[in-house]
């Protein structure tokens, strides 16, 4: 069983000042609701109702406001008081975690425009199924982007269409002519607690921070079953990380919007005529 969720919430949004001096950047609105929230009700609709936020005692008291009314989820709130990376704030969960297999959703990242649950419930299953160590979601990326991401390589003879691959190595922000693949991770992933030991070895890598990814790579190195789950293109993330990645994911859910979405596309043809 996957019942428990880890949602580190806890950087900076350095990239986004000054929109993110007093607002975190997980609770900017991606259409009509802040991008955690989205991330929360994904969780929800995949049977999980526990959730540990972890995040800095400044972005708290905001986050439990949003969250106090109407969250039918328990969310705990576990601290990082240093910015050392995706892989530390992870392991600055480990006592809410406890011996569970649990998921990793990166808050500031919402997956598809109306079912947001699709990719997980398939990568809970898969990791039920296969008795895997690990579990991850990636996306094709343009070879121009993989600096920005946690890229495979790719064991398994992969064919388009097969629901999973194998991994046999994992690099964290690879310069183009390093990367493995195009495969790059994408803001999901389904760990067993010995990640946490992992982590606690995993020397500070890319950007100087502490990465999953590295703790990742060495699960597969010691003979982890770690496997990668390609999101569909229904299922495509949406950041809030960086201005351009933030506009844009706005654009679209506002598209998508049930009520609005019609007249926005109208305004933004006459608009983009107009160019
Ligand atoms: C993090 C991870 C990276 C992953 C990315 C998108 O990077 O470290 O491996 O590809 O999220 O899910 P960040 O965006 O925090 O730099």
């Amino acid at each position: 069983m996957v019942s428990i969720a880890v949602v580190p919430v806890a950087g900076h949004g350095t990239r986004l000042m000054p929109l993110t001096r007093a607002v975190p950047k997980e609770l900017l609105p991606l259409g009509r609701k802040p991008v955690l929230q989205s991330v929360v009700e994904e969780l929800q609709q995949c049977g999980i109702d526990d959730i540990v936020m972890v995040t800095s005692d400044r972005k708290q008291c905001v986050l439990r406001e949003h969250f106090q009314t109407g969250a039918p989820s328990s969310i705990q709130f576990a601290n990082q008081c240093e910015q050392l990376g995706l892989g530390h704030a992870v392991l600055c969960s480990e006592e809410f975690v406890g011996q569970n297999a649990f998921l990793i959703a990166l808050g500031d990242a919402m997956i598809g425009l109306s079912d947001h649950a699709s990719l997980c419930r398939r990568m809970i299953r898969i990791f039920h199924e296969t008795d895997a160590d690990s579990v991850i979601a990636f996306q094709s990326v343009p070879i121009e982007r993989v600096s920005r991401y946690g890229i495979a390589s790719v064991a398994s003879a992969y064919k388009a269409g097969d629901e999973f691959f194998e991994l046999s190595g994992l690099v964290e922000k690879p310069s183009t002519d390093k990367a493995p693949s195009r495969f790059a991770i994408a803001a999901r992933y389904i760990c067993k607690p010995d990640i946490f030991s992992l982590l606690r070895e995993t020397k500070a890598g890319a950007g100087n921070e502490i990465q999953l990814t590295d703790a990742l790579r060495l699960l597969i190195d010691r003979g982890g079953k770690v496997l990668g789950v390609p999101i569909t293109d229904t299922e495509q993330r949406y950041d809030v990380g960086s201005f351009d990645s933030y506009f844009t994911a706005f654009i679209e859910a506002a598209l998508a919007d049930p009520e609005c979405g019609d007249r926005v596309a109208a305004k933004l043809r006459e608009i983009l005529a107009k160019q």
